[in-house]
């Protein structure tokens, strides 16, 4: 998708999930809700999910898409990368990206942005993957970083 109708998309997602978010202030429920929302109506997302680290672990939590992973291996892969440099990470081809975890193989690029508690802490990361090559851009990074936002709103 290109960037200009990207970018009308992430408006219109944005005002309908500050609406949604606002009926409950549970953390995990306003999380679901997220996911749900733009896996359904970016139709370039594959799967589309956190990972949060839980003892040490980094463990899935709320997703749409096909079974992923339960634990990533520590420090391998994009979603640990993106947690250990605290700053969003776009890959355009992931079978280029050294120690990636495919948890499927249609996923050929991926975006993970962190993950912050209501404190300002990164607790984890959301993720999404696409089947498509090279689908994410810096569009995405900065709505899905302000859309994450809105769990803490
Ligand atoms: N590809 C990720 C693992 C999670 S799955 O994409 C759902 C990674 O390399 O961290």
């Amino acid at each position: 998708m290109e960037d200009r109708k990207k970018d009308g998309r992430y408006g219109r997602l944005y005002k309908q999930l500050s609406e949604l978010v606002l009926k409950s202030n549970n953390t995990q429920a306003r999380m679901a809700t997220i996911i749900a929302v733009l896996h359904h109506k970016m139709e370039y997302f594959f799967w589309t999910g956190y990972y949060l680290l839980e003892d040490g672990k980094m463990t899935v939590n709320s997703y749409q898409g096909p079974v992923a992973c339960q634990v990533l291996e520590k420090n391998k892969g994009v979603c640990w990368a993106a947690f250990n440099q605290q700053e969003t990470v776009i890959v355009e081809d992931v079978h280029a990206f050294p120690g990636h975890i495919a948890c499927d193989s249609r996923s050929n690029s991926e975006i993970v942005v962190p993950l912050k508690n209501a404190e300002g802490k990164i607790i984890g990361v959301l993720d999404v993957d696409s089947s498509e090559k090279a689908a994410f851009t810096k569009v995405d990074a900065l709505w899905l970083e302000k859309i994450l936002e809105l769990i803490h709103s």
